[in-house]
């Protein structure tokens, strides 16, 4: 599979400065706190229709094995390539873990090939839910199931605090909770809360909404949102690769509420044998929530105002030739991959971007080793907040401006997350100096 835009690399990094390798990997020697190996292998996976197709497992499943830690664990993780062709690697999506662990093939480090093995060591800095994924093809690798969740928990974690996941993957057509079609059953008594971390590891934008009660959105790709006071009948939109942490309190009167991620995935949080609304009750509320307006304001610990770079990353459509090849394209600022110049940084700046798309089509963008807080919408600025992303739908016609500070020097990617576009050349870098 030749998989230029994943596996080539355009350059060498624009100027070495004095950026240490010891900022760049995890710590070598201390003791883990979490230690897990996971073998990753070609095989054929049972889909949830009973069909059989050649995919890939990990860790002996797909979805892989929930890996969880504490906010301060250094974790460590041997991944195994028993029988991947390809090779295979792992990116932790929206962990902020240095460069050299960020397990993208061909940036990173090499695909790790058939009967080898690669090391990662990140300390989890931040609590929040999260994703694993091979960065190798992985617009093919992630679609067949090389892919898990990862949650990181706070140090203070409220006793008996009641929690799910709700991994949505798609497997030929077939939308799946945790790897199971169909429903699924959080069991709770009335009257209790529960977090509910939702994964959206599917190519497309996926639209979440709670029947039979409201709901608190408490995080957003693994950053608590301050002042989250409970909604209803509104849906949260979920860009490809991002995270929603739903508080959801079990009706009193023994009834369900039901989290619906469409295509008849539903999650019902209750007691065994409770029921949800069903029918018109519980349709999509058509209405979203929209997080620029949600939340109250805190601080961001930086000035965006003050910024030391400004960039535009500009998505549009060309049909024809470009870079060589034939078809249509998306480009960014006119571009393919290998042919955008990188975005430079140095270490401590103050970055604004502004990300506008006119391509005809949405594209979640996904930027690695940093959250990005958002700033304003086509004009309008975040009145709540503060909403941190790593993975931001950005739709046809919309103009996000975002902020972050340069703090974790490397070369990382930021693409979209619609991983078929990523493989078309949908890729940009950000490069220290
Ligand atoms: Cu979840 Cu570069 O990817
Ligand atoms: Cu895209």
């Amino acid at each position: 599979h030749a998989d230029r835009a994943e596996a080539g690399w355009g350059g060498p990094p624009a100027r070495p400065g004095d950026v240490s390798v010891a900022t760049l990997t995890g710590p070598a020697d201390a003791e883990p706190d979490v230690a897990v190996t996971l073998e990753a292998a070609a095989e054929r996976i049972t889909l949830p229709d009973g069909t059989v197709v050649e995919g890939y497992t990990i860790g002996g499943t797909t979805p892989g094995p929930l890996i969880e830690a504490t906010q301060g664990d250094l974790v460590e993780v041997t991944l195994r390539n028993a029988s991947v062709p390809d090779g295979v690697t792992l990116h932790w999506h929206g962990v902020d873990v240095p460069n050299a662990e960020d397990g993208v093939a061909g940036v990173t480090q090499e695909a790790v090939p058939v009967g080898g093995e690669h090391v990662y060591r990140f300390v989890a800095q931040d609590a929040g839910t999260y994703w694993y994924h091979s960065h190798q093809v992985s617009h093919r690798q992630v679609r067949l199931g090389l892919l898990g969740p990862l949650v990181v928990h706070p140090r203070a974690t409220a006793a008996g605090a009641d929690e799910a996941i709700a991994l949505l993957h798609t497997y030929a057509g077939t939308r799946t909770i945790n790897g199971t079609a169909g429903q699924q059953r959080h069991v709770v008594a009335p009257g209790t809360a529960a977090r509910i971390r939702v994964i959206n590891t599917d190519n497309a934008a996926l639209r979440v909404w709670v029947a039979g009660a409201g709901f608190a959105l408490l995080a957003v790709d693994g950053r608590d949102l301050t002042g989250a006071t409970p909604v209803r009948d509104v849906a949260v939109v979920i860009g490809a690769g991002g995270r929603a942490d739903l508080e959801i309190t079990a009706p009193a009167d023994g009834s369900a509420a039901v989290v619906r991620l469409g295509g008849g995935a539903d999650l019902v949080v209750g007691p065994a044998g409770s029921r949800g609304p069903s029918g018109a009750a519980a349709r999509d509320p058509g209405t979203e929530l929209d997080l620029l307006g949600y939340g109250t304001p805190a601080a961001l610990g930086f000035d965006p105002q003050a910024a030391d770079r400004t960039f535009e990353l500009a998505i549009g459509r060309r049909f024809g030739f470009v870079a060589g090849r034939p078809g249509l394209h998306w480009t960014i600022n006119g571009h393919l991959f290998p042919d955008l110049p990188m975005f430079v940084v140095a270490e401590g700046d103050v970055v604004r971007m502004t990300i506008s798309n006119s391509s005809g089509q949405a594209h979640p963008m996904h930027l690695h080793g940093h959250h990005v807080v958002v700033l304003s919408r086509d004009g309008v600025a975040a009145t709540g907040g503060p909403w941190w992303t790593d993975s931001l739908e950005v739709r046809d016609g919309e103009e996000f401006e975002v902020a972050f500070v340069a703090d974790n020097p490397g070369v990382w990617m930021d693409h979209c997350h619609n991983l078929p576009h990523a493989q078309q050349g949908l890729v940009a870098h950000l490069a220290y100096t």
